[in-house]
């Protein structure tokens, strides 16, 4: 695959790495049959047709035909190169790559490494602050109602009123001043002397989706300003892409994640058992938010406050997450309050209720509308009106689009007709489909086929490539089956080009008496053939005998065999005459080659 490491090793990473693992950092996965599922994350998709195999450690999308091992997977979600995702696996497993990898991008991984072990070393610093030393932090936490199992759980902290303690601390472990002051933590004043940037404040570590503390947020004890400071962004932190408290959330076993403005937010929801919420760390949520939002969740909840910035934010937020296709609704705290606030003050079963009640994209939409509607005047009214046209004709599905007209005329006492007229207008100026609209088809299967699908779509194969395939398969699976194979079959009799590649692979290591699994011999492949094995192994590979599927698939590659040989013959003899030399040969050969095949056949 990429020549700089030998085969060993490859599979040696790749063996440390179970797929189902890499793959749910990213996917929420879950088990059905013999595979686990989840929303594919390489297409936009609702229901999910994304499988992970454990046993044959492949995924494979049913939807976009994506497939290949654990190696491709974060290539491909990660937008690595090859020797990039290698070396992730690599340290996830720790293994020790072979030299002749780039030093700067082993210095590179080497300095996250250690940013993210001075963080945590940090957080327990912090952490001790409250448990062991003044009660500073832990009053400020017990008096907005936290609990010390919360307080534990979330590792919450507390950064003394002093200006080197932490630094002090982190030397004494050992850190180099190079990657102290990579960290943020710590800055150097003008006098060259060094000074900590968090003092007397509260300290919530964040973490990245995997659980790896990657930077703080302090706040203020009181109401002075910046309430809030942050550490900065640095090559294990960026704000944009992450989100304070997915690596709990991930964990709730809901299909929705609610996104709120702050960490105390989350902290509250999660003390009254809504484990699955997530902030935004401060910006308006970005796109790169947006993907992890739709990687582990069905569904969003904005929850953002009730104020006016919260307010604009839950606007921006929801235009992004709808671009993208993600489902979202929105869910307005009344009077003005913050999750946090409201959680507190109504309890639990007040909050699902919102979370229940939380408006799909359109209603919250035409909402807001009303809310600044004059609906008194004419004037006001046209405005509103226009306006909801606006809002409706994006909305693409035609049921929804004509529940809102009929209930909006209904209440203005207008005609259908007009306002479908109005959006009509709107939807041919900006070129869309218009009346005539069909729903979208359903993401599994139908439309959306790219020619990865299609090319190796079953109803398109030949009986013949699909038993060339499948025979290949079956010998990754159980690699003895290649002594079936062994002098009767070759890779020259191979007639489909993605088998024949395969077969390489596959007669290379049997002949050098490796073991070699599905996997591996993704490995080998280039992605035209690997994403048509990962499709076998995930469709055509559930045996119940595996010999005898194999037994099958060689019987026709013989018989094909067979009738080209035949075919051959009969083309030879054509023209000769009983009494030349090879006549004979030939003659025998065919009738034995007509036995055989009878035989083989049926
Ligand atoms: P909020 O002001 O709503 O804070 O800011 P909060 O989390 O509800 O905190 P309490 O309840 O007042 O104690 C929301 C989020 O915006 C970011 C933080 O991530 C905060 O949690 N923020 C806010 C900053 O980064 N800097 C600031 O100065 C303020
Ligand atoms: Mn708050």
């Amino acid at each position: 695959m990429a020549g700089i490491y030998p085969d060993e090793v490859i599979e040696e990473i790749r063996n440390a790495n179970d797929i189902v693992q890499v793959v749910s950092e990213y996917v929420k996965l879950t088990p059905k049959g013999s595979n686990q599922w989840g929303i594919c994350p390489f297409h936009n998709e609702k229901t999910p047709s994304f499988s992970v195999s454990q046993t044959k450690q492949i995924y494979y999308c049913f939807g976009c035909g994506k497939g290949g091992n654990v190696l491709h997977f974060l290539m491909e979600i990660e937008r690595l190169g090859f020797a990039d995702a290698l070396k992730r696996l690599a340290d996830k497993a720790n293994i020790l790559l072979p030299e002749g990898t780039d030093e700067k991008d082993i210095k590179k991984e080497k300095q996250k490494k250690e940013l993210v072990r001075l963080n945590t070393e940090t957080a327990r610093f912090f952490h001790k602050n409250i448990t062991e030393g003044t009660n500073t932090g832990m009053d400020f936490f017990l008096k907005r109602g936290l609990t010390p199992e919360l307080i534990r759980r979330f590792g919450l902290g507390y950064a003394v009123d002093d200006w080197d303690k932490l630094d002090k601390h982190l030397l004494s472990l050992g850190f180099t001043r190079e990657i102290i002051l990579l960290s943020g933590l710590v800055k150097k004043n003008k006098n060259g002397g060094y000074y900590d940037v968090f003092r007397n404040r509260v300290m919530f570590p964040i973490f990245d989706a995997k659980g790896d503390t990657i930077a703080f947020g302090g706040r203020v004890l009181d109401d002075s300003v910046p309430k809030y400071l942050n550490s900065p962004e640095n090559i294990v932190f960026s704000k944009s892409r992450n989100l304070y408290g997915l690596n709990i959330a991930k964990k709730s076993g809901k299909k929705e994640l609610v996104i709120v403005e702050g960490y105390m937010d989350v902290i509250s929801l999660h003390q009254f058992g809504i484990t699955n919420a997530v902030a935004s760390l401060g910006t308006s949520l970005t796109e790169l938010q947006g993907r992890l939002l739709k990687r582990y969740s069905d569904e969003v909840i904005i929850a953002y406050d009730a104020d006016t910035a919260g307010q604009s934010a839950t606007l921006r937020g929801m235009e992004i997450l709808d671009s993208m296709k993600c489902q979202v609704r929105i869910l307005r705290v009344p009077s003005s309050k913050d999750p946090d606030e409201f959680i507190r003050e109504r309890g639990r079963q007040e909050f699902v209720n919102l979370i229940k009640n939380a408006k799909k994209l359109t209603d919250y939409k035409i909402s807001l509308l009303y809310k600044d509607a004059d609906l008194e005047s004419t004037d006001g009214k046209i405005d509103f009106l226009n306006k909801a046209a606006d809002v409706l004709a994006k909305v693409d599905n035609l049921v929804e689009r004509e529940m809102f007209i009929k209930k909006i005329c209904k209440e203005q006492y207008l005609n259908n007709e007009a306002l479908r007229g109005e959006i009509d207008k709107r939807i041919q100026a900006s070129g869309k489909q218009g009346r005539t609209y069909k729903p979208a088809v359903a993401d599994k299967g139908l439309g959306k086929s790219t020619s990865a699908q299609n090319r190796g779509s079953n109803s398109q194969m030949t009986g013949l490539i699909k038993a060339e395939r499948i025979l290949i398969a079956a010998i990754c699976i159980e690699n003895e089956l290649f002594s079936k194979v062994k002098g009767t079959i070759d890779q020259e009799d191979f007639s489909d080009f993605i088998a024949k590649e395969a077969a390489q692979f596959v007669f290379k290591k049997a002949a050098g008496g490796n073991e070699f699994a599905p996997a591996d011999l993704l490995s080998g492949l280039e992605e035209e053939a690997r994403m048509a094995f990962a499709k076998v192994f995930e469709i055509d590979c559930d045996f119940e005998k595996v010999d005898k599927a194999c037994d099958d698939c060689i019987n026709v590659i013989e018989r094909n065999k067979c009738e080209i040989r035949e075919r051959e013959i009969i083309e030879m003899l054509d023209g000769k005459k009983p009494a030349d030399k090879d006549f004979d040969v030939l003659k025998d050969e065919y009738l034995l080659l007509i036995k055989k095949n009878k035989k083989g056949g049926n």
